[in-house]
């Protein structure tokens, strides 16, 4: 297993408790990934004040419950010693081998897959699970704006708080969540705020009602109900708790409500709504110390946040062999490699909702795979599941490298359970039989892994 973050402790978790031998290599001195802020490893995005966004209890393992005493969005120190309580708790300390980066994984012939660390050892297994992150490569704006820019740039990757924005003229590119927690940071010491993007978003509240957003009305039978009627009852929600971004100074959004990546912020909208942070449209050109914006508006800046999002990268991988190209990789239900027997990934989706409880069940699903209690369907019918999951996909949400693994967090689950039930039935039918050969151990010789 490649990676310690979220992701990989949870399907850590699941391997070990279903006695599947495994190995898992984390670059970083300690496990967390993204929520150790400075972590060693150098790819976390956590800045100083960094919240999380999806509530506490929807971001929870299923058997793991965060303390009660932390509050519903807790702060990324909460957070990184609730995931390193996690691997205490469930015995995964020693399966974590701390400071060994992976540099390169192939796979031979025979289906073995060798995996060579940053000490010069190599090990050898028989499969191979990815939990390597994907908000930690920054992606800069591609093709770059035309121009130049005198003042200094940055990515939100980067980001670490607002001191050197004081008295200055900063502008925000992209309407993310990075865009939005960086902007209100930077409009409370800036000399001028402003965010640039190049479409709208329906900026959700943490809170409406009075509760967490993303617990209203998610029940058991959330997962099977259908998105439309979700939809509606959201949209209203919104309507009543919120109202139109564009009364508050943003333009309209050019999709409707959950068919974006969600762009949360208790307090982006205030702070518009003060004259704190400017909305303008998107960059046209670069004019040293100044920016013309694509109405024409013309301003003076004197540093740019690039909040333009991440790529999705795997520099151990030979790029003819496994990469995505544009942030796509196409996958069974976001773990199974189509083509490529025994390689799985966990935690590369995007859900609507917390990573976190799906990673755990993806974790769950590689080991019952492993284990022979689970079988793929054919590979035509596989093929034909993707391409549906795909089409939904696109079809939904708003053409951007930002929604190429979207998923629905609580439909996600439920089908998930529906397809290890259907997986569960293919194998009772056809016969059990171990999917992996345990092919490593005898290729290596005496001693290896
Ligand atoms: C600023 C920010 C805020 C976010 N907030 C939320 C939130 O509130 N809720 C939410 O659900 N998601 C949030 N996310 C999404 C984020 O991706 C997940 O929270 C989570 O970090 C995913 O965990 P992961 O284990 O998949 O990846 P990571 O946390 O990135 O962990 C990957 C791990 O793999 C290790 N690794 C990578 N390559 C190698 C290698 N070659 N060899 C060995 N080890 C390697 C890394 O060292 C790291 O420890 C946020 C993302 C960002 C950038
Ligand atoms: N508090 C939190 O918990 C928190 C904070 C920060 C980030 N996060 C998470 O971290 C992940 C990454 O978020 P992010 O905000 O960094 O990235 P993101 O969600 O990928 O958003 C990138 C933004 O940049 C825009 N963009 C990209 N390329 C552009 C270009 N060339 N020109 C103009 N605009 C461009 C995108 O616009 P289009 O939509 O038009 O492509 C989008 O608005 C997400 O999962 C997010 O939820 C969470």
């Amino acid at each position: 297993m490649i990676g310690a973050g979220s992701s990989g402790i949870a399907a850590a978790k699941a391997l070990h408790e279903r006695g599947i031998p495994f190995a898992c290599f984390e670059a970083s001195d300690r496990v967390g990934g993204n929520w150790v802020f400075a972590n060693k490893n150098g790819m976390s995005s956590a800045y100083r004040s960094l919240h999380i966004n999806t509530s506490r209890e929807r971001m929870e393992y299923s058997d793991f419950p965060m303390p009660r005493w932390y509050p519903d969005f807790p702060h990324h120190t909460h957070i990184a010693a609730y995931f390193d309580d996690y691997v205490e708790h469930f015995g995964l300390r020693e399966r974590i081998e701390l400071e060994t980066r992976v540099e390169r994984a192939e796979r031979g012939p025979d289906g073995v897959w060798t995996i060579a660390l940053d000490s010069g050892e190599t090990r050898r297994f028989d499969a191979l699970v990815v939990a390597n992150g994907h908000h930690w490569d920054p992606r800069w704006p591609e093709p770059p704006f035309p121009g130049r820019f005198d003042g200094e740039q940055s990515h939100a990757h980067h980001y670490v708080d607002n001191e050197p924005f004081k008295g200055r003229r900063v502008l925000v590119v992209g309407i993310g969540n990075s865009a939005m927690d960086i902007a209100v940071e930077s409009s409370f010491v800036a000399a001028r705020t402003i965010l640039s993007s190049r479409r709208g978003a329906h900026v959700l509240p943490k809170y409406l009602f009075g509760r967490p957003l993303d617990q209203i009305g998610v029940n058991r039978f959330t997962g099977a109900t259908p998105w439309a009627l979700r939809k509606r009852f959201l949209k209203a929600a919104y309507r009543l708790g919120v109202g139109r971004v564009e009364d508050y100074g943003l333009p309209r959004p050019d999709h409707d409500l959950g068919d974006a990546h969600p762009t949360i912020s208790a307090d982006f909208l205030n702070r518009l709504a003060h004259g704190e942070i400017a909305w303008r449209p998107n960059v046209a050109e670069l004019l040293g110390d100044r920016v013309r914006f694509e109405d024409g508006s013309v301003e003076a800046i004197d540093a740019i946040v690039w909040c333009t999002g991440y790529k999705v990268t795997f520099p151990f991988f030979d790029p003819d062999f496994v990469a995505a190209p544009e942030n796509d990789l196409p996958l069974f239900r976001r773990v199974f490699h189509p083509e490529i027997e025994g390689l799985f990934f966990v935690g590369l989706l995007q859900p609507l909702g917390a990573i976190m409880p799906l990673a755990e069940a993806q974790g769950q699903w590689i080991a019952a795979y492993l284990r022979g209690e689970y079988a793929l369907p054919g590979r035509d019918a596989l093929r034909a599941d993707m391409e549906r999951e795909r089409r939904r996909m696109f079809a939904r949400y708003v053409a951007s490298k930002r929604h190429t693994m979207q998923v629905d967090f609580d439909s996600y689950l439920h089908e998930l359970r529906r397809e290890r039930r259907a997986g569960a039935r293919r194998v009772r039918e056809h016969g059990f039989r171990l999917p992996i050969p345990a092919r490593a151990r005898a290729a290596a010789g005496a001693g290896a892994a």
